[in-house]
C-alpha cells in the first residue's frame, strides 16, 4: 500500500486553521493555499534524487549537488487544484502543468473528465498531482487513471485536507502512488465534504459562492 505523509508542522497547522475559519476571505484564503502549497512542495519533493557537481565559488572549486533524475509535472484537478499550483511553481519554476478537468456528480459522487492538456514526455516525468480536498478520492484515482494512460509511471498526490475514506480509495486504485496531505480529518458527511473540513475549497479560492 502507497504511503501517506501527514506534513506535521506547526506553520502548516497555523495557515490551516486560518483557512478552515469560514470569514476567512478569498484573498487570505487563496494566499495560505499559495504558502501552504510551498511548504508542501518542499516536502513531496524532500527525496528527489541529487548528483554531484563541482562548481567554483569566488574563493576555490568544491563539489555541490544539483537535482538529477526525473523532470517535474505539476497535474492540478481543476478547478481547486489551481490553487495550489502558484506555491508549488514558486519553489519548481521549471516544472510543467498538466491540466485535468473533473467535477464530481453530486449524486453519483463519480469524477466526470471534461478536459485533459499535459506535457507529451509523461512517461519520463515525476507526475505531482495536485487537488486540495481528499474527500472521496474518485476525483484523485480517475485523475491517475487518465495520467497513467497517457503514459505517467511515477506519480505523487499532494492535498490539503483529506478524509479517511478518500485515503483508503485512492490507496486500494493507486497503491503505487504516495500521498502527502497537510491534515487527516474526521469523516465524509452524506454530500461527500469533509468533516471538519473548511468547505467547498474551488468556491473559497475563487469567490464564487
Ligand atoms: N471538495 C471540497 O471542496 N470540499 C470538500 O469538503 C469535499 C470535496
Amino acid at each position: 500500500m502507497a504511503h501517506m505523509t501527514v506534513v506535521d508542522h506547526p506553520l502548516i497547522r497555523h495557515k490551516l486553521s486560518l483557512m478552515r475559519d469560514k470569514d476567512c476571505s478569498t484573498k487570505s484564503f487563496r494566499n495560505l493555499l499559495d504558502e501552504i502549497g510551498l511548504l508542501l512542495c518542499y516536502e513531496v519533493t524532500r527525496d528527489l534524487p541529487e548528483i554531484p557537481v563541482r562548481i567554483e565559488t569566488p574563493l576555490t572549486h568544491m563539489q555541490g549537488t544539483a537535482i538529477s533524475g526525473k523532470k517535474l509535472v505539476f497535474a492540478p484537478i481543476l478547478r481547486a487544484g489551481l490553487g495550489f499550483l502558484n506555491g508549488m511553481l514558486e519553489l519548481v519554476p521549471s516544472a510543467r502543468v498538466a491540466f485535468i478537468g473533473l467535477y464530481r456528480d453530486h449524486v453519483t459522487l463519480e469524477a466526470v473528465e471534461y478536459y485533459f492538456k499535459a506535457p507529451s514526455d509523461l512517461a519520463d516525468r515525476l507526475v505531482i498531482v495536485l487537488d486540495p480536498m481528499l474527500a472521496t478520492g474518485h476525483s484523485a484515482a480517475a485523475a491517475i487513471d487518465h495520467l497513467k494512460q497517457r503514459g505517467a509511471q511515477a506519480l505523487r498526490f499532494v492535498s490539503l485536507v483529506s478524509a479517511p475514506e478518500g485515503v483508503a480509495h485512492l490507496q486500494a486504485k493507486h497503491p503505487d502512488v504516495p500521498i502527502w496531505t497537510a491534515a487527516l480529518d474526521s469523516h465524509l458527511n452524506e454530500k461527500g465534504y469533509i468533516v471538519p473540513g473548511l468547505g467547498d475549497a474551488g468556491d473559497r479560492i475563487f469567490g464564487t459562492k
